[in-house]
């Protein structure tokens, strides 16, 4: 774990155990060469006898009779920088060092990002804590990281946890620790959900011995002025039911509940923050599994909103149980809904891992998530929501299909999505960028709570311009 400690002294008076200097296409910032003429030039010798450049991530470590010197190559994107100098700083043994702010908000969030363990389930667990001063960071500023990365690093564990660990139970238990911090939170179970009318979560939830929970979480501070409206999907485990899936693409489906754990992220973040808005977050919690119990194709379900819906693809859940979701928020006054799920792997054939895919019903609202990502550094791109595919979902017996044809596919699971909401929707398929299959700078494989970040600028966005 890493601890971040603003403090006035430059890398020349600071007093630690290890100093970190970066260095940009070969030369040394203003304050590592005030630094090197305390060092008579000590530094800028080594790096010339080793030929260090200084590339993206690449590290040079000194020891002298004056200290110890991590020299470390700055790249374009300051987070990512921040995310392999924590990586690299944990595998040292120093515990504690001092580094230059140079953008102290974006390099203190890749520095708590990239320390990100998840080794609950380990006999040994890494319990080394590294403090890191940051020359002349205002503390405002690292505060504000730390409450971000705690959002974050609870969507990565929640991503994490095993799916017989995190059951759609366990979901809501997580939910409602947030009451802590001031929310309100409240969770339907089985008996509700039913009594409410939403029979599309439900069916896709009857195959499972693990009962659904609806989650309905609001943080409400005083005097809010502007309200957002987040919806995740929150399936615990998807095995396809009926529609199996084979085991190389059901193996990491305990993360399909990450837009689920991206509100829950968010929602605390906000909190640790006192963001002055009003937000609420619907999750529809629970499993798709096989039984005899489980939901068929052909089936027809009669959703919350009263579209009825033939299955004609028992994977394609995730649409079912956020068209409940969607048409419950909207129900409860939303004005604007953005929704992220782990929704189709055709988004991810369209734009890789990295890159979640954006659709939007209007385009105000759609501009403000765009660029509440830009800001919050997790890349989106949109797609369009073409009418013309709407044709894909049509069905003989019922008012709609839950899947298209081969082609288009993340396209029809967002038309599908929008024909449960009125209000401006802007919908995230993030099934890429959710969990990462291998180490990357900002943290190690597995959940990577992408959407926190984003949802808290879009929430601060709203409360700048109300
Ligand atoms: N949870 C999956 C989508 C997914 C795929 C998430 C890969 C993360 C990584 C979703 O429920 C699903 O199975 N979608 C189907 C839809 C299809 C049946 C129309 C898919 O993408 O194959
Ligand atoms: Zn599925
Ligand atoms: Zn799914």
């Amino acid at each position: 774990m890493i601890t971040l400690h603003a403090t006035e002294a430059t890398l020349a008076e600071g007093k630690v155990p290890l100093k970190v200097v970066w260095v940009r296409k070969g030369e040394l910032t203003p304050q590592g060469q005030v630094l090197d003429a305390h060092l008579d030039g000590f530094l800028r010798r080594a790096m010339a006898e080793a030929g260090f450049k200084g590339e993206a991530g690449e590290s040079l470590l000194l020891a002298s009779s004056e200290g110890n010197f991590l020299l470390f190559g700055l790249d374009e994107d300051i987070r990512a920088t921040g995310g392999r100098l924590a990586q690299m700083l944990s595998k040292l043994a120093f515990p504690e060092a001092l580094v230059e702010a140079l953008e102290a908000y974006p390099l203190a969030e890749g520095l708590l990002l990239g320390a990100y363990r998840f080794d609950r389930y380990k006999e040994k667990g890494e319990d080394k804590v590294l403090a890191l001063h940051l020359s002349r960071a205002r503390p405002e500023e690292l505060e504000r990281a730390r409450k971000v990365a705690e959002g974050v690093f609870w969507a990565r564990d929640l991503v994490n946890e095993p799916p017989n660990v995190l059951t759609p139970e366990a979901l809501a238990e997580a939910a409602l620790s947030l009451r802590a911090l001031g929310l309100t939170v409240e969770v339907l179970d089985e008996e509700a959900i039913r009594a409410l009318g939403m029979g599309a979560f439900l069916a896709v939830a009857q195959g499972s011995q693990n009962p659904p929970r609806f989650i309905h979480l609001r943080y409400a501070p005083e005097g809010a002025r502007e309200r957002l409206d987040l919806v995740g999907k929150g399936l615990t485990f998807d095995s396809g039911g009926y529609s199996l899936k084979p085991t190389e693409s059901m193996a990491t489906m305990k993360g399909d509940m990450a837009g689920g754990a991206a509100v829950l992220g968010a929602l605390k973040g906000a909190a640790l923050l006192g963001l002055p808005l009003e937000i609420r977050g619907y999750i529809a919690a629970c499993e798709n599994m096989v039984s005899g119990r489980a939901y068929r194709l052909g089936d027809v379900l009669k959703t919350f909103a009263g579209k009825t819906v033939e299955v004609m693809n028992t994977d394609a859940e995730g649409r079912l149980t956020l068209a409940d979701a969607l048409a419950y928020a909207e129900r409860q006054g939303a004005k604007r809904i953005l929704e992220l799920s782990t929704l189709t792997g055709s988004a991810v054939v369209a734009l890789g891992e990295e890159v979640a895919a954006l659709f939007a019903t209007e385009e105000t609202w759609q501009k403000r998530v765009e660029e509440a990502a830009r800001k919050a550094g997790e890349k989106v791109w949109p797609l369009p929501l073409e009418k013309a595919y709407r044709e894909k979902l049509k069905s003989p017996v019922a008012d709609m299909r839950n899947v298209g044809d081969r082609y288009g596919g993340a396209i029809t699971a967002a038309l599908f999505l929008a024909e449960f909401v009125t209000v401006p929707l802007v919908h995230l398929d993030i099934a890429g960028p959710a969990f990462a299959k291998k180490a990357h700078a900002l943290g190690p494989e597995g959940g990577t709570g992408f959407g926190v970040r984003t949802v808290l600028e879009v929430a601060q966005g709203l409360t700048e311009v109300a």
